[in-house]
């Protein structure tokens, strides 16, 4: 093969030729960043923030996934920096992550509604605060304590970027650094690096591109009521032109009655179950009651494309997957559930019984019965998946 043949040294120097023509292609193209996002980004895709070195915030939260992705597993959820360390869940795309409200509780109806909050579960309200998880976690990043991280962003080779960014003093203590470290994260991830708004629906809103017939009826079935009514969870406001009001999420919680994902070695446990916004990763939230176990925060579907599996169990790998299963979880469940011992299709195989009737079953698309037709057929399927792809950023005309 030619490229064997070339010597270690031109290898090397066409690598960095290579690289340097796309980094310059993408700074041609890169918005603007505050220094302190700038900084961010370096914090973000450092690989030396883990033990072993070598995994990176970036590692599972991919630009080129959604900002998504899993480190390389293919089970749905990531593997963390350690051997054989895997998270307890798939990785949320950061797209837009910087509009997630703190964690709250609102009446609807005279009824209790959890919204907000980072994480599936919700149970971080800043991106500082969420941080910590990962650059700590034994099964993410697994660095020892803040002592290691300071260690490692003082000896970085963007140390005085960071200094800088944050007016750091010679002085500055371990703890002042850390939260350097931590603002810099979530400067970066706020910055409209991670929330362009460079979609083909976004030059829509801007009046700068028509969305083709497919996309145009796969938005008009999203938004129907009797049809898709994927509006009412993954919400935007039609009549306005400012894309932050799309971001297609509410920010509240719903219990989807997912299939269990086989794929992860924990599930070989039954006693194994996530029950959300209650636990294990959390304490049930005061002011609600148990008809939430089961239930996650709704996510944007800006860039959901990209993603290489689908909700909080990774359980899906195909977008069309995804929407098939809105429409035929309740009209052909044998086509999504396994079945138990005595031949009877296992509803909503990933909860424990007592929580089964907290999966939501009134709203449309889930209100139809086995037998029934599904609220889309395959082509209307198409179309809302040719939709959710407008959402994607680096749209050109
Ligand atoms: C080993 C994979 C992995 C690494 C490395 C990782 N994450 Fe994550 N991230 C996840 C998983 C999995 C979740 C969801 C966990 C949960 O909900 O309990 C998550 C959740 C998040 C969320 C919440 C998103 C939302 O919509 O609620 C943010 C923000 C985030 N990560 C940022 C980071 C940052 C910043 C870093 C680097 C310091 C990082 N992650 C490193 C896997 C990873
Ligand atoms: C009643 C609320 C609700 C409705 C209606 C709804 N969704 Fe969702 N959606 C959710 C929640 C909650 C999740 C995350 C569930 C989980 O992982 O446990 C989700 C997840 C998704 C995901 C996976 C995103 C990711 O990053 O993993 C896609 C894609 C999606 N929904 C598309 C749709 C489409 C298309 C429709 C309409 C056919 C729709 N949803 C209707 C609440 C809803």
């Amino acid at each position: 093969m030619r490229l064997a043949a070339a010597s270690p040294a031109r290898t090397l120097a066409r690598a960095a030729l290579l690289w340097s023509a796309a980094c310059a292609a993408a700074l041609a193209q890169a918005p603007t960043l505050s220094p302190q996002a700038l900084a961010g980004r370096q914090v973000f895709f450092d690989v030396r923030l883990s033990n072993p070195q070598g995994t990176s915030c970036a590692s599972c939260h991919d630009a080129r996934q959604g900002w998504a992705g899993n480190n390389r597993s293919k089970s749905g959820v990531a593997n963390g920096s350690s051997p054989g360390a895997f998270t307890g869940r798939n990785s949320p795309g950061l797209a837009y992550v910087g509009f997630v409200p703190a964690f709250h509780i609102k009446k609807e109806n005279g009824k209790a509604k959890a919204a907000g909050g980072l994480f599936w579960d919700g149970r971080a309200n800043t991106l500082e605060e969420q941080a910590r998880g990962p650059l700590f976690a034994k099964n993410e990043m697994n660095l020892a304590d803040e002592r290691e991280l300071v260690f490692r962003l003082r000896s970085a080779p963007y140390a005085a970027e960071l200094r800088a960014a944050f007016a750091l003093a010679d002085t500055a203590t371990d703890a002042q650094w850390a939260q350097a470290g931590l603002s810099a994260l979530g400067a970066f991830q706020r910055s409209p690096e991670v929330a362009p708004f460079s979609s083909k629906y976004d030059a829509m809103l801007r009046g700068e591109a028509k969305l083709s017939p497919a996309e145009a009826r796969g938005l008009r079935l999203f938004a129907d009521t009797k049809k898709g009514n994927c509006i009412a969870c993954h919400a935007f406001t039609p009549k306005s032109k400012n894309p932050a009001d799309h971001l297609f999420t509410d920010f509240t919680y719903d219990n989807l009655g997912l299939p269990r994902n086989r794929a992860i070695a924990a599930t070989a446990d039954p006693k194994q179950v996530d029950l959300g916004l209650c636990g294990p990763a959390r304490d049930k939230p005061r002011g609600l009651a148990n008809n939430v176990c089961g239930a996650f925060r709704v996510p944007s579907l800006r860039n959901a494309a990209q993603r290489p599996f689908y909700f909080h169990n990774g359980s899906c790998t195909d977008l069309a997957e995804v929407v098939r299963f809105y429409v035929e979880r309740d009209t052909h469940p044998e086509k999504w559930y396994p079945k138990d011992a005595k031949g009877k299709v296992a509803l909503f195989n990933d909860l424990p019984k007592q929580y089964l009737r907290n999966v939501n079953r009134d709203e449309v698309p889930y209100d139809r019965k086995r037998g029934q037709k599904p609220r889309l057929d395959d082509a209307d399927i198409a179309d809302v998946v040719a939709f959710i792809k407008t959402l994607d950023d680096g749209f050109k005309p």
